[in-house]
């Protein structure tokens, strides 16, 4: 990595946000989402490195306008101001919805999207001179650099990748990480041609496109045969003379900081409200996102208590979901379908001294992280996931030989799901069987099972996500001078 130049992240959500404390000065404090977790190893292995992130807050505005990149925990900042209006419209209108829906597979086809002109105006004035803006803070934070390494990370930047390479030529390393699902090619297809296309060509002007799973990889490269007549060969598509490497790395997480949260103050004081819920402990957590498949989930919970009424009393389901995109109104209307979900369920089976969903729809990591700690039962059952970092964190440091029920479609499938219960997240029968057999697991194989979770998450760290992309990083610059 020494031999390329400055290397220079780009998230839109940045890793931390800024506010002003109450005495006037300027505080900051963690972004969202473990995609910020995980770039920051990236960010802090290599010296000199600065990450350029979307200003969100009035702070971050503030910062944005200062000539440096700003320094807080060994980490170099770029905040970016956009035009809000155009802000609004890529991210409530074209990159969530419109990119993560198809991506994850959430319309129903046969009513939405119903594409037209608001498309288009989110993708002209919106998506485009947003990504256009981070083109240029990485110009600008490269300038006199030689042979900068940029990574570009995520849906939000689809467009980042061809007007880097405009601006700064073939000296450049580009890579975009899609952090999500890649759709096979007809599910593609939903979106106009404009967005299909220009989308594609983009990506193939970086060097490298990298996802989580193979089934993503090679998901992507029959995209690019399909959409633009690409030349696809194996683990490399041919385009326009031009040679993109398509990779995955399966993200991973940092074992000893999760090791070390769970010993912090903060957990164990929430630990005292996790063990006094009566019962063994059914756990999930996530964004309230369509695509994690909460709705189905209780469901699948009711119906459990349903066919095995001696259930009732044994069991609690702690639902912790980190409200999430809430102007988009597909997302608040899912956050009123999930707390109706879980009325029905506690109205239908609950008693005076039981309630069998406790539902929290705020952000509470130390309570999230305690009941990592605590779970008999961690239910992962999205739509399709890119990968699933909870499934990671929580095998690494819960006391309970906790068994994992997991569905085929999220990313960490590939690693975890011979060492889980795995469900189809469409069929709620089976997912509420899986939950049956995994409260009622002998503990022999609860244990044989967590153990080789907790092993497979430890041989593959975030530091080995971060070394393998390196490593290709150093042998696509040999192989293309
Ligand atoms: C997912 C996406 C990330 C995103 C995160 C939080 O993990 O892959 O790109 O940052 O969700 O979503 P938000 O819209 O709040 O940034």
């Amino acid at each position: 990595m020494e031999e390329g130049g400055r290397i220079i992240v780009v998230s839109n959500r940045g890793p931390v946000t800024f506010s002003r404390g109450e005495s006037g000065e300027r505080e900051h404090s963690r972004g969202a989402g473990g995609l910020v977790t995980a770039l920051n190893a990236v960010v802090r292995r290599a010296e000199n490195a600065v990450w350029i992130a979307s200003a969100q807050s009035e702070e971050d505005l503030a910062v944005a306008k200062e000539p440096a990149p700003y320094e807080v925990e060994d980490l170099r900042i770029r905040l970016v101001e956009h035009d809000p209006k155009s802000y609004d419209l890529m991210y409530n209108v074209l990159a969530n919805p419109l990119l993560w829906f198809v991506q994850h597979g959430l319309y129903d086809l046969p009513y939405s999207p119903a594409l037209g002109e608001e498309t288009r105006r989110a993708w002209e004035e919106g998506y485009v001179p947003v990504n256009r803006n981070f083109a240029e803070a990485v110009v600008e934070t490269a300038a006199g650099e030689e042979s900068p390494t940029v990574l570009l990370h995520d849906y939000q930047l689809y467009m980042a990748p061809l007007f880097v390479r405009e601006r700064l030529g073939g000296d450049v390393f580009i890579s975009l990480f899609v952090h999500i699902p890649w759709p096979e090619p007809d599910l593609w297809r939903v979106l106009p041609g404009y967005v299909r296309e220009g989308v594609l060509e983009s990506l193939l002007a970086a060097d490298v496109v990298a996802f989580h799973t193979r089934r993503y990889a090679r998901a992507f490269a029959e995209t690019a045969a399909a959409v633009l007549g690409a030349e696809v060969g194996d683990g490399v598509v041919r385009y326009r003379g031009r040679e993109v490497w398509v990779r995955e790395y399966p993200i991973s997480i940092d074992p000893e900081e999760f090791e070390e949260l769970a010993g912090s103050e903060a957990v164990l004081e929430q630990e005292k409200y996790v063990k006094g819920l009566p019962g063994k402990l059914l756990l999930r957590v996530d964004r309230t996102d369509l695509s994690k498949n909460v709705v189905r989930g209780f469901a699948a919970y009711g119906r459990m208590l349903e066919r095995h009424p001696e259930m009732k009393g044994e069991v609690t389901f702690l639902a912790q979901l980190q409200p999430s995109r809430t102007d988009v109104p597909e997302y608040a209307e899912y956050m009123e379908a999930v707390g109706r979900t879980a009325e029905e369920v506690n109205e239908r089976h609950g008693t005076d001294s039981w309630r069998p969903v406790e539902l929290f729809m705020e952000d509470n990591f130390p309570r999230s992280v305690a009941a990592y700690k605590n779970f008999d039962v961690l239910l992962v059952n999205a739509v399709r996931d890119g990968m699933n970092l909870v499934a990671k964190e929580s095998a690494v440091i819960n006391e309970k030989n906790g068994v994992l029920v997991l569905s085929e479609n999220a990313g960490a499938h590939e690693e975890l799901g011979e060492h889980a219960l795995t469900v189809n997240p469409f069929d709620v029968d089976e997912q509420a069987d899986a939950i049956h057999a995994a409260l009622t697991m002998p503990e022999a194989e609860r244990e044989r099972r967590a153990k080789a979770l907790r092993d497979t998450v430890k041989s593959n760290t975030i530091e080995d996500w971060v070394e393998a992309q390196i490593e290709d990083i150093e042998s696509y610059r040999e192989r293309h001078g």
